[in-house]
């Protein structure tokens, strides 16, 4: 009989870069390939969750018996988040969301002209904030993904965007963050609890984080019954 401490607990993961047009053939993206958040929703699913993944688009595979849902932009994963958001148990958005769009999406393909192009971008909506901002049960769980002073912005964001806890990345090291096989985070809890996983692959990592979340619901839930 495999560790089910997860069962009858609904999971919600985002994972993957969004995408923001410029026209029909160009966006603007980033190098996350979902597998930080892919390997969280196995982990969870493992562990007997009921998950709901919201990805970007990546090349990755979804785990078997986890909901997906596909979106493109950060509005499109703003919606599908906040519309699963009310009934979860655990939040955990490893998404790479782009905090800035084109102002203007053209519907035909820009043609080249003379001289330098210049597009504007307006900012997306921060969809971890709003989540925070409406927070309710739901043991809500963020990445932050630094290149300096990786803790100072790590805990400010923690505090900022009303989390539980933070899981922190280094993405200025080779070999570890964006699109690598492994990775290497620390984990800070609201209430100052803290644990750095050394580089490991990401699956393993995953089932850390997701142990350690499990501990830190199980504290909350007996605080409040
Ligand atoms: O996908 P992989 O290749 O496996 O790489 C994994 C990863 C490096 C992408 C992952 O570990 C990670 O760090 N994900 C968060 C990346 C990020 O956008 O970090 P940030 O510090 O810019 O954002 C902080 C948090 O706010 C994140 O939880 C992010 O999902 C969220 N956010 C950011 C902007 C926005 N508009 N809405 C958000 O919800």
């Amino acid at each position: 009989q495999s560790d089910q401490r997860l069962k009858g607990k609904k999971v919600l993961i985002s994972a993957g870069p969004t995408r923001e047009p410029i026209d029909p053939v160009r966006f603007f993206t980033n190098h996350s390939s979902g597998k930080m958040g892919y390997s969280l929703a196995e982990a969870a699913e493992n562990l007997g969750a009921e998950v709901h993944l919201v990805s970007g688009p990546v090349d990755v595979t979804a785990p078997r018996n986890v909901q997906l849902y596909s979106v493109e932009t950060a509005e499109e994963m703003y919606k599908k988040m906040t519309e699963l958001y009310d009934d979860m148990d655990i939040v955990i958005k490893a998404a790479a969301v782009a905090d800035y769009r084109p102002l203007q999406t053209f519907d035909q393909k820009l043609k080249k002209q003379a001289g330098a192009l210049q597009i504007e971008m307006e900012r997306t909506k921060d969809i971890l904030q709003a989540l925070g901002e409406r927070k309710k049960q739901q043991y809500l769980v963020g990445f932050a993904a630094e290149t300096n002073d990786i803790r100072k912005y790590g805990l400010g964001k923690l505090e900022k965007k009303n989390l539980d806890a933070i899981i922190i990345n280094d993405v200025s090291q080779e070999g570890i963050g964006f699109h690598s096989n492994d990775n290497e985070v620390t984990i800070i809890t609201k209430h100052g609890k803290e644990k750095t996983i050394p580089k490991l692959p990401k699956k393993e990592i995953a089932k850390e984080i997701l142990q350690l979340i499990d501990e830190e619901v199980r504290k909350k839930f007996n605080e409040n019954s």
